[in-house]
């Protein structure tokens, strides 16, 4: 009886944790050996930009680790985390130079972070942490990934619009 007691409250503490069970970081299987390395010190702004190895790799890891809940291939703003090709936007208007350098380098602080911390909201977790399960290899070239796609997505409404 008392056991069956025991069960029963495991079971419950189980599913009442359950939501957050699921969301655990998983490690992508990814070579990224064509990316220059970048040692265990996480760079302040992403150095892959223009690195033509970046993107398919970032779109490999991407789609292993981030997909379930941004979408798959960054590709949709309906999947129930927030599209992440919108992380960007607001400097890709920015004509001064200067400026949208400085506009980048806080995208890319607030990306890094983001993605080693995870979002846990007063205890709730809406995003693992990803500090463990990624390198920041795999991290900034996720984000060059996105920015790519960001871009395409971006072009291809210019021509629609164009029409
Ligand atoms: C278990 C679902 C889940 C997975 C997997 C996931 N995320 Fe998230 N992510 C979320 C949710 C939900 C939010 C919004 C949290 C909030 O703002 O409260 C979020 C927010 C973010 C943000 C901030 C977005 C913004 O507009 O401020 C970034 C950046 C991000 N995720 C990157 C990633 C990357 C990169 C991966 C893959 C390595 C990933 N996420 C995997 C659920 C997930």
């Amino acid at each position: 009886m008392r056991k069956t007691l025991f069960f029963a409250l495991c079971a419950g503490l189980l599913l009442a944790s359950g939501a957050q069970a699921v969301e655990t970081a998983n490690k992508p299987v990814v070579d990224d050996s064509a990316l220059p390395r970048l040692g265990k010190v996480w760079r302040e702004t992403n150095p892959y930009r223009g690195e033509a190895a970046a993107f398919d790799i970032g779109r490999s890891a991407y789609n292993q680790t981030c997909a379930r809940c941004h979408g798959a291939d960054a590709a949709t703003n309906a999947a129930p985390a927030p599209d992440l090709r919108n992380l960007d936007r607001g400097c890709r208007r920015i004509q001064n130079p200067l400026t949208k350098e400085h506009c980048m380098a806080d995208n890319d602080a607030y990306f890094a972070k983001t993605v080693q911390n995870g979002k846990v909201i007063v205890g709730i977790t809406h995003m693992p942490p990803w500090r463990d399960a990624l390198s920041q290899e795999q991290a900034w070239a996720i984000q060059v990934f996105i920015e790519g796609q960001a871009k395409a997505a971006a072009a291809k409404a210019r021509a629609g619009a164009g029409k």
